[in-house]
């Protein structure tokens, strides 16, 4: 099966497709189409054949939960057994938008979505294509990322097309995302709530709002055996084929480093990539520069991020060394990310973070 693609923009909504799309999904069929976010896998959330389908069409593994993505707060209610105080607070600061909450789950979810979990994410996206299309089907689109599990996450249809042209029906092209970094999790099944992914919408931000907000603690010690609670952050993600390795430190001293890696790489034979900013481009002059936006412009950072590691897929590279990105507002996203991709792998170079 190929997917038909169809483009739009959020301006000009081509109601016949998304008519059509929404048909697919009623049927049990399969849909892509943008977010704000990353672009989204969409199945019918109510439909065990269609999470399974999902699941199949990604190959990811059938414990990692799906979330449930609506388009009007009145589709709440009937997915979940009760909406928390601070719950209803965070859904009128941020919905529609890049927030995921988890709730426990009504019977109305099937456990196939939940990938057996008795709780379930739900997400309400702003972008006005996704909010058409949802609105179209039976208002519950179980939607992950859009990408082959392992591989970075879409942020174009492009993108979509690599991974999953050949398995699923349809791929609604409305562009590059905005954002580009996945939607903040918050957890609301514990006593206070507990940020299971961290994205634009930052723990900061949350906090304010909330008062008390914690970080899942798998989160915080990636090393340590605390499993992240999300089970989705457990896994290697975003992975490039080279081996990617993050240089922190000054960043004179990081610049320097990475110079001194990729000069004794091409010394063995072996062709290295450099992920730089636009404030540091020029201070490096051998090896695959890529850069990833601008320091001074941290949200372009988060933008181009996984677009950076495919474009790298491409490119013979063996090794790919990446500066760090501790910005003040995604910084905690993007660098989740990034040490994610790099498997942890992290370059001291002395001194604090950049
Ligand atoms: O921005 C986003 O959230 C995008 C767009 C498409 O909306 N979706 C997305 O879905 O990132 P996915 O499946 O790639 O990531 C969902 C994450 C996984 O880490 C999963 O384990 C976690 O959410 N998750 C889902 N339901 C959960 C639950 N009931 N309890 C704990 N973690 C859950
Ligand atoms: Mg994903």
């Amino acid at each position: 099966m190929k997917a038909e693609i169809v483009a739009m923009t959020a301006e000009a909504i081509d109601k016949e497709a998304i008519a059509r799309g929404g048909e697919i999904l009623k049927r049990g069929g399969l849909v892509a189409f943008p977010t704000e976010t990353v672009y989204g896998l969409g199945g019918n959330a109510l439909d065990p054949m269609a999470s399974k389908k999902i699941y199949a069409a990604k190959g990811r593994p059938s414990d990692n939960p799906l979330i449930v993505h609506i388009a009007e707060m009145e589709a709440l209610a009937p997915i979940v057994k009760s909406v928390p105080e601070k719950a209803k607070i965070l859904a009128k600061k941020f919905w529609p938008g890049p927030l995921t909450m988890i709730f426990e789950k009504s019977d109305l979810v099937p456990l196939e979505t939940t990938g057996g979990l008795e709780s379930v994410a739900v997400r309400f996206p702003s972008d006005p294509i996704a909010a058409a299309l949802i609105l179209a089907s039976s208002g519950y689109v179980a939607a992950p990322s859009a990408n082959t599990s392992g591989r970075p996450s879409p942020t174009t249809a492009q993108h979509v097309e690599e991974d999953l042209g050949d398995a699923i029906d349809m791929i609604i092209d409305g562009g590059p995302v905005g954002i580009g970094l996945e939607s903040t999790i918050v957890d609301f099944t514990e006593e206070v709530p507990v940020v299971l992914r961290p994205g634009y919408i930052s723990l900061e931000m949350l906090q304010e709002v909330l008062g008390d907000v914690r970080m899942d603690k798998g989160l915080i010690k990636p090393d340590s055996n605390i499993r992240p609670k999300a089970p989705g952050m457990k896994y290697r993600h975003y992975a490039p084929k080279a081996d990617l390795a993050i240089v922190e430190g000054p960043t004179e001293e990081v610049i320097k480093a990475i110079n001194q890696f990729v000069k004794e790489d091409a010394a063995n034979g072996l062709q290295s990539g450099i992920i730089a900013t636009e404030e540091t481009i020029s201070q490096y002059p051998d090896g695959i520069v890529k850069c990833i936006g601008s320091r001074a412009a941290e949200e372009t950072i988060a933008h181009n991020l996984y677009e950076v590691l495919r474009e790298f897929d491409q490119c013979q590279v063996s090794k790919i060394y990446s500066e760090a990105f501790y910005t003040p507002k995604m910084g905690q996203a993007i660098m989740n990310r990034l040490l994610k991709a790099a498997g942890h792998k992290i370059i001291n170079v002395g001194g604090s973070n950049q």
